[in-house]
């Protein structure tokens, strides 16, 4: 079963409470999920092999580490996933994106998948899914699905807000699939919305409703 990663920083605390806040408009809200994503990115990368190389500094030689040369993938889920991707891309520049587009039918809560573009060699990637909400898990678990089918095989989904429902579900589809979140809330409603949550992602970082 895959593990369960609670981001629970300070400073991730206390940006997804204005995030969460009714009264933050889209401009705040766009930086304030691409902070966050920032801050969790170090925490998913955490494990990244690295390889020990010497260095030759003006008083000697050191013996440092860096990345071991693994390539790494970020793939937003269209559309709210593209407000964690480009502080992302600050932090891992040499990372690839991929895009899926999944929304999600609001009457039936079924993923309708419409766009994918991956990376040609993400079979050789680690690949960091993205996504601010984790809620029926449906969308996650169609994108997770997609990537695999390409040859994609080390992934991560990295979510600001998870329901519980929507863990369970992702663990029971990709069990080799780690989950990192800034927050599990406490259930769904009717509608399949995250309560408390932070209402639609998409809408409150692109302005439409
Ligand atoms: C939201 C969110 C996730 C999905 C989560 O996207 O960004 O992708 O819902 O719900 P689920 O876990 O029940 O599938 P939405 O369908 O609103 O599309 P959008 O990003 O284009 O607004
Ligand atoms: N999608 C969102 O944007 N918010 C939710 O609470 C659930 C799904």
């Amino acid at each position: 079963m895959s593990k369960v990663h609670l981001i629970e920083h300070p400073l991730i605390q206390h940006k997804m409470a204005l995030i969460r806040d009714i009264e933050t408009g889209p401009k705040e809200f766009r930086e304030l999920v691409d902070e966050t994503a920032l801050l969790m990115a170090y925490e998913v990368t955490r494990d990244i092999a690295l390889e020990e190389i010497e260095i030759e500094t003006p008083m000697g030689v050191a013996k440092c580490q860096t990345i071991a040369g693994k390539k790494i993938g970020i793939i937003p889920i269209l559309r709210a996933g593209l407000g964690m991707v480009n502080s992302m891309l600050e932090l891992i520049p040499a990372a690839k994106v991929g895009h899926i587009g999944v929304y999600r039918d609001p009457k039936t809560l079924q993923p309708v998948e419409y766009y994918c573009k991956l990376p040609p060699d993400i079979n050789e990637r680690d690949l960091i899914v993205v996504d601010p909400m984790l809620a029926t898990g449906g969308s996650a678990i169609a994108a997770i699905q997609f990537i695999k089918d390409r040859g994609g095989k080390n992934i991560k989904l990295m979510v600001l807000i998870a329901a519980p429902e929507g863990i369970q579900a992702v663990q029971e589809a990709h069990p080799d699939v780690d989950i990192f979140t800034g927050a599990i809330d406490e259930r769904l409603d009717e509608n399949g919305y995250i309560v408390p949550g932070l209402g639609d992602a998409g809408d409150r970082l692109f302005g439409t409703k």
